[in-house]
């Protein structure tokens, strides 16, 4: 039994996820390594959350991006934003699943992360993770910053979903099909969401993975669990009043997706430092296996002098 992260004791009664996969939203790469709107190191800020990512979990089964890779567009954000995750991605073994968002440009994208033609076709794919897919569709519209899906990538994904995968389907788009309560974001949200919902109701999509609001939010979509990183760059200080939020250099993070038979889960993972404690060990684990589960509850749940 491998216990290197602590995984694979089940004390509860869930077995441990059958997939684990990193969820990592809007990096915003700029050519030359420039900061986002003069003030925002993406690149430094997307670097301690790749470190976040190698230290937090081992074997991810993918790294999933929801778009806004780069911030304009250009060919050298592409590049340098491949150069960082690809060692993490290739040391983790995991293979990494681009999604378009509205800040990017289809060529320099297909051409930069996937040595594909550099045409402005949709980018989308499917992945086979040990039987749980993944599926990138590309909500974005060259020119717009809003969100649209048209009949036939909605058809393709109909096709995709036609044959149902063991596991299940996780759906990856940057637009997130869940209302914002900011104005900004209702300008640019995702349109043809009905026909979306056609297309996914009775499939075998179990969640719904999305990026675009800078800030994590979470909410169903016909039926279906969706989940919406915060960004890697800046994220949006959601304590002002709706109509007076503004970007931040702070809060930001990603999230860990465990995929169980009966759920999934979506935890987010704030990128920060600080003095954490050392209470719990392998050490600590090892010594709760040994106890019968009784004998785990005397050792834990019970409250002293009760
Ligand atoms: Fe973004
Ligand atoms: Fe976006």
């Amino acid at each position: 039994m491998s216990a290197a992260n602590g995984s694979a004791y089940v004390f509860g009664r869930h077995e441990p996820a059958s997939h684990v996969v990193i969820h990592v939203s809007d990096p915003h790469f700029l050519a030359g390594g420039a900061r986002l709107g003069g003030r925002y190191d993406v690149e430094e800020n997307f670097a301690r959350t790749l470190e976040a990512i190698r230290t937090v979990h081992p074997h991810p089964a993918a790294i999933v991006v929801t778009g806004d890779l780069a911030d304009l567009g250009e060919p050298d954000a592409y590049r340098r934003l491949r150069a960082a995750v690809e060692p993490v991605a290739a040391a983790l073994g995991a293979p990494i699943v681009w999604v378009a968002g509205n800040h990017d440009e289809r060529p320099a994208l297909r051409a930069g992360l996937l040595d594909l033609e550099p045409t402005e076709e949709p980018v989308t794919g499917v992945w086979d993770l040990d039987g749980l897919r993944i599926i990138a569709l590309d909500s974005t519209v060259p020119g717009w910053h809003h969100g649209d899906l048209d009949a036939e990538q909605l058809s393709w994904l109909a096709d995709v979903l036609a044959e149902p995968a063991p596991h299940g389907t996780l759906l990856a788009l940057h637009h997130p099909p869940i209302p914002s309560h900011l104005p900004l974001f209702d300008i640019l949200e995702l349109r043809h969401q009905d026909e979306l919902a056609d297309v996914i109701r009775g499939s075998d999509v179990r969640g719904i993975l999305a990026g675009h609001l800078h800030y994590s939010s979470h909410g169903t979509f016909a039926g279906v669990p969706v989940s919406v990183a915060s960004a890697t760059c800046y994220t949006m200080n959601v304590a002002r009043p709706s109509a007076e939020v503004n970007g931040m250099d702070a809060a930001q993070s990603f999230q860990l997706v465990h995929v169980y038979p009966d759920t999934i889960t979506h935890t987010v993972v704030p990128v920060t430092e600080a003095a954490t404690g050392d209470y719990f060990s392998e050490e600590w684990l090892e010594r709760m296996a040994k106890l019968t589960p009784e004998g785990r509850l005397d050792a834990f749940s019970r409250k002293p002098g009760r």
